[in-house]
């Protein structure tokens, strides 16, 4: 049985002992870091309105950022066809995951989460659900998806180093749509500097039920004011992207 940690919003997480993070945040909780630094941006900028989405969940871990989404949707009655693509290289926790005490909102999810613990996979009229066991920066170079939404979700760019460096970022917009929006936790200088130079609009998103704030980047303008770059690099000219090597 994992040892899970009660978090903000008494959802449950884990702590991943080898790297020394937990997976959500414990301040803001679990559920609602879902909710507000992904999926109601997703909503509110991407999905309301279209008929066809196409999400990256990277990386897919407990799968709160997807099965936050499909619960949201719902309750939206939201009508249109989802496609979720999730890379996620921890094979054993998938397999417990039909296990895992998710919170009371995911309850109707319960024959979901057990078919994707079995088979990493999950399809219905409307809804299909693909979890890849495999590290996600190499699967990404394979990809010929066209992407319109990235929730990107991996631990820190101190243990996941690859996941957070400007070839990463300008491998997303290779394979995102025109209009791809990108979602983070992550409000590193760095990071939002990789997603820059990579042609994407950084904007701030801090919701108040959040103790901390999170990042949207967009290939298209949204109707946010625009962090400036530009003007923080001249102001800083330390301020760098991270790099593959
Ligand atoms: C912060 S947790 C993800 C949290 C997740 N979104 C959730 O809602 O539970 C980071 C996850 O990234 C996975 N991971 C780290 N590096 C990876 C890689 N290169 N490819 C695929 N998965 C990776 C870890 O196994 C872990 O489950």
């Amino acid at each position: 049985m994992l040892k899970t940690t009660l978090s903000g919003d008494g959802s449950r997480t884990l702590y991943c002992a080898s790297v020394g993070e937990h997976y959500h945040s414990t301040k803001d909780g679990a559920l609602t870091e879902a909710l507000y630094k992904h999926v109601l941006p997703a909503w509110q900028y991407r999905i309301r309105g279209r008929k066809q989405i196409v999400v990256l969940d990277i990386c897919f871990g407990l799968g709160y950022n997807t099965l936050c989404l499909i619960w949201y949707l719902r309750r939206q009655g939201y009508r249109g066809c989802l496609q979720i693509f999730s890379p996620e290289h921890n094979r054993p926790l998938l397999a417990g995951l039909g296990e895992f005490p998710y919170p009371e909102e995911f309850s109707e999810l319960k024959p979901l989460i057990k078919r994707l613990a079995k088979n990493l996979t999950f399809s219905e009229p409307d809804l299909t659900i693909e979890i890849i066991p495999v590290d996600a920066r190499i699967w990404l170079k394979e990809l010929t998806l066209s992407v319109d939404i990235v929730f990107h979700d991996p631990f820190s760019p101190a243990h996941n180093h690859q996941l957070w460096t400007r070839e990463y970022f300008a491998e997303l917009s290779r394979i995102g749509a025109a209009d791809l929006l990108v979602t983070t936790y992550s409000t590193a200088t760095a990071v939002r500097m990789g997603l820059f130079e990579s042609g994407f609009h950084i904007y701030e998103n801090r919701p108040a039920a959040l103790v901390r704030s999170s990042t949207l980047a967009s290939l298209v303008s949204l109707p946010l004011a625009e962090i400036d770059m530009q003007l923080k690099q001249q102001r800083n000219p330390a301020a760098a992207s991270l790099r593959d090597n």
